[in-house]
């Protein structure tokens, strides 16, 4: 059985994942209305994987016979000045959430929960890809400066991106 404090903290984790999966799509809508649609394709393709680690997290719950206690999910960032800040708040959030998944994994092996640790495992491997790529776009934007055909080029390289994971 889980926990009661274990139970809790990967329901706040639900709600995490949820909460990234609004902000991406926030920044969705902010690059498409600025024309950068291969921009708001990789926000749209990231806020679909994040709602696929929030399901990865409720079936673990109910696998472990835990209860589902969904939660509400805050109001994401609305206004957003430029690409670069928006890829400084993506890698920003990401760093965020490694530290929640680290917190959640000590956790788990504080309490000798080791199917919840091995769970966890694959977040913390997630993590680490999830910061590499906001900040290799971050790193791209930085190069291209005010560069609009560099801009458009990155464009039309996030527009291929064509999953979720
Ligand atoms: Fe679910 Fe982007 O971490």
């Amino acid at each position: 059985m889980l926990s009661k404090e274990i139970q809790d903290a990967l329901n706040d984790q639900i709600k995490n994942e949820y909460f990234a999966s609004y902000t991406y799509l926030s920044m969705a809508a902010y690059c498409e209305s600025i024309n950068m649609q291969g921009f708001a394709n990789w926000m749209r393709m990231q806020s679909q994987e994040e709602l696929t680690h929030a399901m990865r997290i409720f079936d673990y719950v109910l696998n472990r016979d835990g209860r589902v206690v969904l939660q509400s999910i805050g109001k994401p960032q609305t206004k957003f000045k430029s690409l670069k800040e928006i890829f400084q708040l993506v890698l920003d959030q990401e760093r965020e959430v490694t530290g929640m998944i680290n917190r959640l994994y000590e956790q788990a092996l504080s309490e000798n929960d080791h199917a919840t640790s091995v769970e966890l495992q694959w977040f913390i491997q997630e993590q680490v890809e999830e910061e590499k790529s906001a900040q290799e776009i971050l790193d791209k934007l930085n190069l291209a400066g005010d560069s609009s055909s560099a801009l458009l080029i990155l464009d039309t390289q996030l527009s291929e991106r064509s999953t979720a994971a």
